[in-house]
């Protein structure tokens, strides 16, 4: 019987869809899609299928983690303006108990005060933010260790 290949969910959280146009002097112009097919290529050459997942609302956010119980491996979140507002997904997180890496394309540090604050951070292995595009790069291969070792 073939293996299945192991699954990452990869998420992305509200306005994200806009990349490309939304603000580009902080989030440069690749776009959604862009950041998509470097995750699938990425996933692919460490040997990982990803899923991807865009969402403007809170509780399809929800839905995806918990689903990811039961058919991922872990999980790559940009959870955009919920990582300072949603409990929510940081409990579902945590529920779910799978290896977490946060990525923001921006440093959220060196903005406005109110984005140095995460909810999602504390249930999260490891944050990235700053590496734009290639922050997500990062963030699968650091999965993909903590996977390994395990
Ligand atoms: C973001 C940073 C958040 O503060 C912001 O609300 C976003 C995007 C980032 O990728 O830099 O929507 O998560």
């Amino acid at each position: 019987m073939p293996t299945e290949t192991p699954r990452l969910l990869i998420i992305n959280g509200p306005n994200l869809n806009l990349l490309g146009t939304r603000e580009p002097g902080i989030y440069g112009s690749s776009t959604l899609a862009d950041i998509e097919t470097l995750c699938r290529e990425s996933a692919a050459a460490l040997g990982f299928e990803a899923e991807l997942l865009q969402s403007n609302h809170e509780g399809t956010l929800i839905d995806a983690i918990q689903a990811a119980k039961d058919n991922a491996s872990g999980i790559v979140i940009n959870p955009a303006a919920y990582t300072h507002t949603s409990v929510a997904i940081a409990d579902a997180l945590r529920a779910v108990n799978l290896p977490v890496v946060e990525v923001h394309l921006s440093n959220v540090h060196a903005r406005e005060e109110f984005r140095r604050h995460s909810y999602v951070s504390p249930a999260a292995a490891a944050v990235i933010a700053g590496a734009g595009l290639n922050g997500y790069r990062y963030a699968i291969d650091h999965l993909a260790s903590l996977l390994r070792e395990n």
